[in-house]
């Protein structure tokens, strides 16, 4: 699969979500690799993701600014809209169980989850959690949703997750996720 984009084309923007899984340092891979890829890259991470990283971190990979806070309106229009006009794909990596729930259900309480809904391009997600949750069939039952609906599910893959435990549950590989990206971006319109 290729991985990079002529330069002559526009930079299509992703919006990457980061969400409070342990495996939220691997976000950090994905956006400097979007970002080689030659994708505009901006992060929005929820309280529990900046409790695991730190915002700067992205920050400076993506060279963008990094939205944390629903609230910090730095122009008439709400952000998460504009941003929406412009996003050609959203990824969410990791996924949390609880971002899975709030996709499949459309909570908008954070400004993750309130993106979302303003979002009308492909959304593809990359679950990571203890196996135990991953096989809860509030989880299964949510994605299944999700799936219906056309969002791409990359992983969880079978490994060893943080805690120690194996199963299915651990984050898909950073190439398996940035790959699933850089299929879901529309060509440019000519
Ligand atoms: C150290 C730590 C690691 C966690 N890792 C995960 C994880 O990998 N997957 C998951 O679904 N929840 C994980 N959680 C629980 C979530 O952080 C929790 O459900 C939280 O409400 C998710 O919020 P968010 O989806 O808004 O980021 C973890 C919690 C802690 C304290």
């Amino acid at each position: 699969m290729k991985t990079t984009r002529p330069a002559a084309l526009p930079a299509p923007t992703v919006v990457l979500g980061v969400t409070g899984s342990i495996a939220a340092y691997k976000a950090a891979d994905l956006t400097s690799r979007l970002v080689q890829a030659g994708v505009t890259v901006t992060v929005i991470m929820t309280a529990n993701a900046m409790r695991l990283v730190q915002p700067q971190t992205f920050l400076t990979l993506s060279r963008q600014p990094v939205v944390t806070d629903l609230w910090d309106l730095p122009d008439w229009q709400p952000g998460h809209i504009a941003l929406a006009e412009r996003a050609a794909v959203l990824v969410v990596a990791p996924a949390t169980a609880n971002i899975l729930a709030k996709l499949a259900h459309g909570l908008a309480d954070d400004a993750l989850s309130t993106y979302a809904l303003s979002h009308s391009g492909r959304v593809v997600v990359a679950p990571a959690m203890n196996p135990r949750m991953w096989a809860h069939p509030a989880v299964q039952a949510n994605c299944a949703l999700l799936r219906e609906r056309g969002v791409i599910v990359v992983g969880p893959d079978r490994g060893r997750v943080a805690c120690g435990e194996g199963g299915v549950g651990r984050l898909a590989a950073v190439e398996d996720i940035l790959t699933a990206v850089l299929a879901a971006i529309p060509p440019p319109a000519r």
